[in-house]
């Protein structure tokens, strides 16, 4: 039997893949026989598991699994074995919202905040994602890059293994290349699943704080065209928000990414009902994110539509703002999802397990809840449901390994602590 603790962590793709069977898995969680996209309302409370389970995983991917009691019978079974005695087995976490790619970190400017100066008295400074932007002219490709490696080396070490990532602090054509070349980088060298969304229309510049529409001109004209042509994107989003894009601007800039086959993630709701919801699923977008503004008209928007409500508590907290009526969402039969926003200036932290306690102490999700909505859900809303999100025969092996935990509620109560203890990515040990 391998030591579980003799692993080192190395995310840059280079190590030699073997097959490897987990034995004496506690629980095995998030097993899944039939594929479903997502897991909405009630169903979120279900969390499909087997009991002193194996997990058999060959070329990268999820082979096979099972109850212990049918393991005699396996042929062809790996010489390499991982003991799990005592421990869990669940799919790494996806985080389908976050801005890792930045410059330098905001610490002054949050002092400015616990002063008393709002988000938006930031912003209309010159502070905030335009004091981002500034520094990333500044800023190396290379630096950059390097930068974020360790910041997804991090993220994994607390479980997680896909992430999306955002441009939005170049606001130039060429700042916004740059960023998303950096992206394609790491996702090129990185282990994590890595997808990458164009968020030219963050913030307005200054100078065309007056006409902002020349700046969305921009986007449209020079930035998305670009961005199309070297398949830097995924996806594309807009801040659709007060003080920040319209609901027309939005539209404009949507239905152009839409003729480049770029499926919007909307930064929506955060600071007002600005209609960001409502333009969303009226441009079929695979999320809306924030949502701290969500009525019944936004809740009857979502309703059968293909967008994944995604909150974003580490925003919330670190900002001290109105809560997403997350449990009225559920209610309601939606589904919803949780990611970490990691950015420097409203959530400045990429720990998914800590987003987890948020979801139940101050969302009061359950933990069953959490997970599905940081695995299936956060899978769906990232367009990777098909590879990842679950344990399921086919499906990528990207799965954690806990540590020696009394329960699954210990997850989203021990808010603290590290819970995993080892990550497996493609069928690699990290
Ligand atoms: O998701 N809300 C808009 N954008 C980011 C904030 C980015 C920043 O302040 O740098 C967010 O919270
Ligand atoms: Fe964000």
């Amino acid at each position: 039997m391998a030591d579980i603790k003799c692993f080192t962590f190395k995310i840059r793709k280079n190590d030699v893949m073997s097959d490897i069977l987990i034995v004496n898995i506690k629980e095995l969680l998030q097993v899944e026989n039939e594929p479903v996209s997502y897991v909405a309302g009630k169903d979120m409370q279900n969390l499909p598991r087997i009991e002193n389970a194996w997990l058999w995983i060959k070329e990268g991917k999820v082979f096979d699994y099972g109850e212990m009691s049918e393991l005699p019978g396996k042929e062809g079974l790996p010489t390499e074995r991982i003991d799990a005695a005592g421990k869990y087995v669940l799919p790494a976490w996806c985080d389908s919202h976050t801005h890792l790619v930045y410059p330098q970190s905001r610490e002054i400017e949050y002092i400015d905040k616990i002063k008393g100066l709002s988000y938006e008295e930031i912003a209309a400074r010159g502070g905030g994602i335009l004091n981002s932007a500034k520094k990333m002219q500044e800023d190396s490709e290379d630096k950059l890059y390097e930068d974020a490696m360790k910041r997804l080396d991090e993220i994994a070490r607390w479980g997680t293994g896909a992430v999306e990532i955002k441009s939005g602090y170049g606001l130039t054509t060429e700042s916004e290349l740059k960023m998303l070349r950096v992206i394609k980088r790491l996702k090129e060298n990185s282990k994590l699943t890595i997808k990458a969304t164009f968020l030219g229309a963050h913030s307005i510049p200054m100078e065309y704080r007056d006409d902002q529409s020349k700046y969305v001109d921009i986007v449209i004209n020079e930035m998305l065209p670009r961005v199309a042509e070297e398949g830097l994107a995924d996806f594309v989003d807009v801040f659709c928000d007060k003080g920040f894009f319209t609901v027309e601007d939005t539209d404009r800039i949507l239905e152009t990414a839409a003729k480049y086959g770029m499926r919007p993630k909307i930064h929506a709701n955060e600071l007002d009902y600005s209609g960001g919801i409502q333009v969303g699923v009226k441009h079929n977008a695979l999320s809306v994110d924030h949502l701290e503004f969500t009525g019944d008209a936004e809740i009857a928007a979502l309703k059968n539509s293909g967008t994944m409500p995604t909150i974003l508590p580490g925003a919330a907290f670190f900002l001290n703002m109105e809560l997403a009526p997350a449990r009225k969402m559920m209610e309601a039969g939606l589904p919803v999802a949780l990611a970490t926003d990691f950015n420097p200036g409203s959530s400045p932290s990429g720990n998914m397990q800590l987003i987890m306690a948020m979801g139940s102490v101050m969302y009061r999700m359950l933990p069953e809840e959490v997970i599905n909505a940081v695995t299936i859900n956060t899978a769906y809303a990232m367009g990777v449901e098909k590879e990842l999100g679950t344990i399921a025969k086919g499906k990528k092996a990207n799965v954690i390994i806990t540590k020696d935990i009394p329960s699954v509620e210990y997850m989203t109560y021990a808010y603290g602590e590290n819970k995993v203890e080892m990550v497996i990515l493609n069928g690699e040990v990290m």
